[in-house]
């Protein structure tokens, strides 16, 4: 003991040395409304609270178990989902009187349906908290009616809503994990529903077998026959440490049906082992929060069935925080098969002792063993080994806080197989992660609620490919992938998903299952060169193998402070000015923390600029502009032009498109901003051109603390940015006008702003004034002695020209 509490401490040691972790940037980001995510929406104000989930075998039916409700939904059509039959079951107000009796919240007291599962062909079986009074009933699938009489719940289900529980039907008998009190002090591990020589079974709890459990999942596993049950509880064995939870895997047989006299109607098969999900030198891990099962790939042994878990820590050095760990079942099972610790009676101290094994705790059909073998079995439940992830290490460590996950196995156009997880964080956010040899990929997310939801739940539908997510509010089905939101071969390969893939006849990025031909697909590394340039294309590489965006022409008044917006082509991509045969100097141009390009209209900056995106070693154009001086003085509305018609070149919608719910920076700072659900989408190339009139007059600009940094959203940025550009080119000019009546009275140059130092201290807002106000003084220091910027424009036009201060419209 006194080793592991060293232990301890040493960890958390070099845990508080250990490096931040980076932040896991989704690819593409889907926020509410997001047209390239279509999401279907099931809400009505009778259903609310929508606890469990479970989907028909052909998956045309989904039950759902609300409030006071179970329902049938027709979701086997694309576009709506359709109440098919609800079945009402609440308490009786006398039911809902005792409960406010017994001191319970009146919004605590519904029957919320907590236990929902096939029993037969012909029924389902439903159990609800019913006014802390849990009731359970059989519900016929065709008239969707229950039994007069329901079954009394206890044991079944929690009493209280907010307590966590877990239930499966095998073979007609119902396996349960939950507290079976009122005041939830008593967790159990149960068997109901047993007809014949079968008898309902219990955990012996004399022996506190489970320690304040929080019930999470359980799994069938056929092969071995055995229910495996995935909790968390108080680590007894670590009582070194004030309520330390650890994160546990048990198991039962099928076959228990207890001993003949001692372990009467009592698990013979009962073990239990802490699962770790902990990195090298790391606080673990420890409280799961979801787990799924993975099964084996077809043709594997049963043993290679994995779960996948979400797990947070106890710690507040990783509070926000979440692992992804996963175990294999051959794990599992040869922790069970070791050795296992003993209680010591007197001291209440968990300790290992080699000892005669008088029987193999956790095997299956001990029902005729000795009452010798069943005591020694009674006491040896804990496995002294715990199961470590697969790997040894973690699946994933995310900054997000996950909730839920479901996760599948993906046959990629190679025919090879990826794993992919669906998690949801608790901000609404739908992750999309497909494991690849050197880590975790996350390919997008999807908003799927904007408010933060008490009551979650999730289920996959795999022969329909959507995901369902149940929520406080009501339910929302998303689609695992859009395969045509990725519009380019490029776009479709840098996006890694296994369930996507170019098709070269059909030019689009289609789904991988509908489709038997050869796929243009790289999950593993996403190398577009290889996989489009073996498409026939002869573009220019520069242009991306097959689309040149429009040309945009933005007409503009010299003096003028043009932004050009750069749509990202993704959240990991990079973007990246050029003129043609030019370099972007920095005296003349501030490229904005958004991506976007801002400068003062000039005889020298006037011309082509190109947008390019870099991914994955791969560049692309992603929007093209020409600034041109404006004919007339009557503002125009930025008009289309094409750009060397030699290629079939897209609707301006197709950048805007590239611009539709990508951020167009992955700082994180906007990462922040999209989180508080502030992040607008560029929505049209109109929006991408933004323009200032100069204004003449003069306003003393003081470096105020701009707060708004953190909160605002972009388009008061906007403003803030265009208005301080403003000011402080009207600062400029001030001081260009006194320094040529400096210059008429005393020859000599006068002194730009001096820069102000301590940068640091400052906040982005503060930076990107400052910046901008340098950038103002030195390019009308330059506007003065133009002969300097010779070159470093971006028309060849201007170039050598004398270099007065250009005032005038042509
Ligand atoms: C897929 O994305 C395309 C392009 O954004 C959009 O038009 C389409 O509606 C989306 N489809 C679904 C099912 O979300
Ligand atoms: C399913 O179970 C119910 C309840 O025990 C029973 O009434 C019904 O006959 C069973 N149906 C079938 C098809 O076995
Ligand atoms: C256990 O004993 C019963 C009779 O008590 C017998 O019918 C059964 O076959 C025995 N089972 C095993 C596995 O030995
Ligand atoms: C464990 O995984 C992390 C990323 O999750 C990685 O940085 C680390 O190198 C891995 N450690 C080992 C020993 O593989
Ligand atoms: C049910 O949903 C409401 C929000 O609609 C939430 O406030 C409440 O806590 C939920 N109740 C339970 C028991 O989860």
């Amino acid at each position: 003991m006194e080793n592991l509490n060293l232990l301890f401490l040493t960890e958390a040691l070099l845990c508080f040395m250990c490096p931040c972790l980076s932040k896991q940037t989704p690819r593409v980001s889907f926020h509410k409304g997001n047209p390239g995510r279509h999401l279907t929406h099931f809400s009505s104000h009778e259903v609310s609270n929508t606890t469990t989930l479970l989907l028909s075998e052909n998956g045309d039916v989904l039950y759902v178990g609300a409030r006071d409700a179970v329902l049938a939904l027709d979701v086997s059509h694309k576009d709506v989902i359709m109440l098919r039959d609800k079945l009402d079951w609440s308490p009786s107000d006398k039911d809902l009187e005792q409960c406010s009796m017994k001191g319970k919240k009146k919004a605590d007291c519904p029957n919320f349906i907590r236990v929902l599962q096939f029993l037969n062909t012909s029924h389902l079986y439903a159990c609800g908290t019913f006014a802390f009074s849990p009731r359970c009933t059989y519900i016929n699938s065709d008239t969707f009616t229950m039994n007069v009489k329901p079954d009394e719940g206890r044991g079944r289900c929690p009493y209280d809503p907010f307590q966590r529980n877990t239930a499966i039907i095998v073979d007609g008998e119902l396996y349960t994990g939950t507290v079976a009190d009122y005041r939830g002090n008593r967790p159990v591990i149960s068997r109901h529903l047993s007809e014949g020589r079968r008898v309902d079974m219990k955990l012996d709890d004399t022996l506190g077998w489970l320690e304040d459990t929080t019930f999470i999942s359980s799994s069938f596993i056929p092969d071995e026959e055995k229910i495996f049950f995935f909790f968390s509880e108080v680590g007894q064995e670590y009582n070194f440490i004030n309520k330390f939870i650890v994160s546990r895997v048990s198991q039962i047989c099928l076959s228990d049906v207890g001993g003949q006299r001692t372990l009467q109607r009592r698990w013979t098969t009962f073990v239990k082992a802490q699962l770790l999900c902990q990195a090298d030198n790391e606080l673990p891990y420890n409280v799961i929060q979801d787990i799924d099962t993975l099964p084996p790939a077809e043709g594997a042994s049963a043993d290679d069935t994995l779960f996948y878990g979400i797990f947070t820590s106890q710690w507040s050095v990783n509070s926000g925080r979440s692992g992804v760990c996963s175990f294999r079942l051959r794990d599992i099972k040869s922790v069970f098969s070791g050795n296992y610790k003993v209680l010591n009676r007197d001291t209440l101290q968990w300790s290992t002792q080699v000892q005669e094994k008088v029987a193999n705790p956790g095997e299956c059909g001990l029902h005729n063993a000795s009452d010798n073998a069943l005591r020694f079995v009674k006491e040896n439940f804990l496995a002294d080994d715990s199961v470590q992830p697969a790997g040894r290490n973690l699946t994933m460590v995310s900054t997000e806080q996950y909730s839920h996950l479901t996760v599948q196995r993906v046959k990629g156009a190679n025919n090879r197989d990826y794993t992919v997880l669906f998690l949801l964080t608790e901000s609404g956010y739908l992750h999309k992660v497909v494991l690849l040899q050197n880590g975790a990929h996350i390919i997008e997310e999807v908003q799927v609620f904007e408010q933060p939801q008490p009551v979650k739940s999730l289920e996959l539908s795999k022969p329909k490919g959507v995901i369902y997510v149940g929520t406080s509010e009501g339910l929302v089905r998303v689609p695992v992938a859009n395969c045509s939101f990725y519009w380019t071969c490029a776009q479709c390969v840098l996006a890694q998903d296994p369930f996507c893939g170019w098709d070269t006849v059909k030019r689009a990025c289609v789904e991988a299952s509908n489709i038997q031909t050869n796929l243009g697909q790289d999950v593993e590394r996403g190398n577009v060169e290889a996989v489009c340039n073996s498409v026939t294309y002869t573009h220019r590489a520069r242009f991306g193998p097959n689309i040149l965006p429009a040309g945009q022409l933005v007409s503009v008044s010299l003096n003028e402070v043009v932004r050009l917006q750069c749509p990202a082509a993704s959240q990991l991509s990079e973007q990246l000015w050029e003129c043609p045969n030019n370099r972007l100097s920095p005296d003349l141009y501030l490229h904005l923390g958004d991506g976007s390009l801002s400068f003062v209209a000039t005889p020298a900056t006037l011309g082509h600029y190109l947008c390019l995106s870099t991914e994955n070693g791969y560049q692309q154009t992603m929007a093209i502009y020409h600034v041109k001086q404006k004919s007339s003085l009557i503002a125009q509305t930025p008009t289309t032009y094409t750009l060397r018609q030699t290629h079939p070149i897209p609707s301006t919608q197709a950048v805007a498109r590239a611009g539709l719910g990508l951020q167009t920076s992955v700082g994180p700072k906007k990462i922040e901003a999209r989180q508080r659900g502030t992040e607008p989408t560029l929505s049209s190339m109109d929006a991408h051109v933004i323009t200032t009139q100069l204004k003449g007059n003069f306003t003393p600009w003081t470096q105020e603390p701009v707060q708004s940094a953190q909160g605002s959203c972009y388009l008061k940025e906007l403003v803030v940015v265009s208005v301080l550009l403003v000011l402080s080119l009207s600062l400029s000019i001030t001081l260009l006008f006194y320094f040529v009546k400096q210059r008429c009275r005393r020859q000599t140059a006068p002194q730009t702003a001096t820069p102000i130092r301590d940068s640091a201290r400052r906040t982005p807002m503060e930076l990107e004034a400052h910046k901008m106000n340098q950038f103002l003084n030195k390019h009308n220091g330059q506007s003065l002695h133009t002969e300097q910027a010779n070159g470093f424009g971006c028309n060849g036009v201007f170039r050598g020209s004398n270099g007065h201060l250009p005032n005038t419209p042509i």
